[in-house]
C-alpha cells in the first residue's frame, strides 16, 4: 500500500541509540505523545498486548487478584489478565454496547477486586463520569485498552487519559499505525516508572528500585517502528478525519439497505469502524459470507465473540453475559484503514448491500 510519512525513515544500520536502554527516536515520539495527548509520561513498547501486560504489572496486579473486564471485546486485554496471573471477571455491557453495565460489575466485586479494565471497542468510550465514580468507590484502578479508541474524546479528554493507565495498539488498521506497536500513557510517575522499566528487563528501574529487581520483558519498541508510528503520531487530525469520512461514506452508502440498520455515532466518536445493526436471521453467518467475500468485518474476519464464551480465557464458571453475546452477535464492524481508497469502499458496500438483499441463511 502505498503510505506517505511526515517524517524520513530511519537510514537501515543507524544505530540512533542515546543510551542502551531507549531510543532517541522513541524519546522523541514519546514527548510528542505526552504533549498531544495531555498527560505527563508516555512510554512506547512493541504492542497493545505488551502495553496491557506491563500495565497490570506495573499496578502490581497478579496472581490472587481479580480483574473486572468487559465480556465485549477482543481477546487480547483478556489474555493480559492471564499474562499476569490474575484472574478475570466477565461483567455484560450496557443496552448501547459501550459502557460497563456497572450493577452487573457490583454483583461481581470481592475483596480480591483490584481493577477496571473498560475496553474501548470500536473506538465508542463511555462518559468516564459513572465508570470512575464506581472504581473510586470500591478502591479500584481504572487500566483503560484504548487500543481502538486512539483519537476519540469524552468529556474534554482523549480516550486512554481518564484512567489510572491508558494502552494503547499501534498495529496496521488503528488510528496510528506502525505495523507493530504500542504504547502506555499515565500521569502517575510511580506507574510510568515501573512500566518503563518492566519493558526492558527492569535494566533501568526507578530510583528507589535496583536494576534486575523485577522480572521483566523485552517489549522494547524498535527504533524504525518508533520514527514511523511518530510520523503518524504528527498526522493524527488528517488521520481522524479520513477515518471518519471513511466510516460516514460508508453508512451514506448503506443507508437504504433495511437489513443494516446505523449505530448512532457518539459525540467524540474516532469512526474505528463503520457500524450496522443486523436485522438478518443468522447474522454471524452472514459476517462470515461477507469476509468470504473479501468484506472484513469484526465476526467474519477476526471471529469476534463475547469473551467470556472462550474457553480458552475463562478461569472459572459464571453466569454468561448475554447482552454483550447479542450485541456482538448483531454488529456488522467494518474494518478501515486510512489507505483504503474511497472507489474501495464503494466497492465494499456494492457487495454488502446485495448479499444483504439476498440473504437467505
Ligand atoms: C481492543 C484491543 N485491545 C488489545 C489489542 C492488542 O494489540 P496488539 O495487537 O498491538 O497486541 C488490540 C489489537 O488488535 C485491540 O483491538
Amino acid at each position: 500500500m502505498n503510505r506517505t510519512s511526515a517524517a524520513p525513515p530511519p537510514t537501515p544500520g543507524t544505530p540512533h541509540t542515546s543510551t542502551p536502554f531507549t531510543t532517541e527516536r522513541a524519546r522523541a515520539y514519546e514527548h510528542d505523545l505526552t504533549r498531544t495527548l495531555g498527560v505527563t509520561h508516555a512510554i512506547s513498547v512493541s504492542s497493545g498486548t505488551a502495553a496491557l501486560h506491563v500495565a497490570l504489572l506495573a499496578a502490581g496486579i497478579g496472581p490472587g487478584d481479580e480483574v473486572l473486564v468487559p465480556a465485549l471485546t477482543v481477546p487480547m486485554p483478556i489474555a493480559a489478565v492471564h499474562h499476569a496471573g490474575a484472574t478475570p471477571v466477565f461483567v455484560d455491557c450496557d443496552a448501547d454496547g459501550i459502557d460497563l453495565d456497572l450493577n452487573d460489575a457490583a454483583t461481581k466485586l470481592t475483596p480480591r477486586s483490584r481493577a477496571l479494565l473498560p475496553v474501548h471497542l470500536w473506538g465508542r468510550v463511555p462518559d468516564p463520569v459513572d465508570l470512575h465514580a464506581f472504581a473510586g468507590e470500591h478502591r479500584l484502578l481504572v487500566i483503560e485498552d484504548a487500543c481502538q479508541a486512539i483519537g476519540t474524546r469524552t468529556g474534554g479528554q482523549w480516550a486512554g487519559t481518564h484512567g489510572d493507565i491508558g494502552c494503547f495498539s499501534t498495529k496496521d488498521g488503528k488510528l496510528i499505525w506502525s505495523g507493530e506497536g504500542g504504547f502506555l500513557l499515565t500521569n502517575d510517575a510511580t506507574l510510568a516508572g515501573e512500566a518503563r522499566a518492566l519493558s526492558n528487563h527492569y535494566l533501568a528501574p526507578p530510583a528507589d528500585r535496583s536494576p534486575l529487581a523485577r522480572i521483566g520483558y523485552n517489549y522494547r519498541l524498535a527504533e524504525s517502528l518508533a520514527a514511523h508510528a511518530h510520523s503518524n503520531l504528527i498526522r493524527l487530525t488528517e488521520l481522524l478525519a479520513r477515518r471518519r469520512a471513511q466510516a460516514a461514506l460508508l453508512t451514506r452508502l448503506l443507508h437504504d439497505v433495511d437489513q443494516l440498520e446505523p449505530l448512532p455515532a457518539p459525540a467524540g466518536w474516532n469512526g474505528y469502524s463503520a457500524l450496522f445493526r443486523i436485522h438478518l436471521d443468522e447474522p454471524r453467518a452472514f459476517c462470515a459470507l461477507l469476509a468470504a467475500h473479501g468484506v472484513p468485518n469484526s465476526v467474519g474476519t477476526f471471529h469476534l465473540t463475547a469473551a467470556d464464551r472462550r474457553p480458552a480465557l475463562v478461569s472459572r464458571p459464571a453466569p454468561a453475559c448475554h447482552r454483550a453475546a447479542r450485541f456482538i452477535d448483531r454488529t456488522l464492524a467494518l474494518v478501515l484503514h486510512d489507505a483504503l481508497p474511497d472507489e474501495h469502499l464503494h466497492t465494499l458496500a456494492t457487495t454488502i448491500a446485495k448479499e444483504a438483499r439476498a440473504w437467505t441463511p
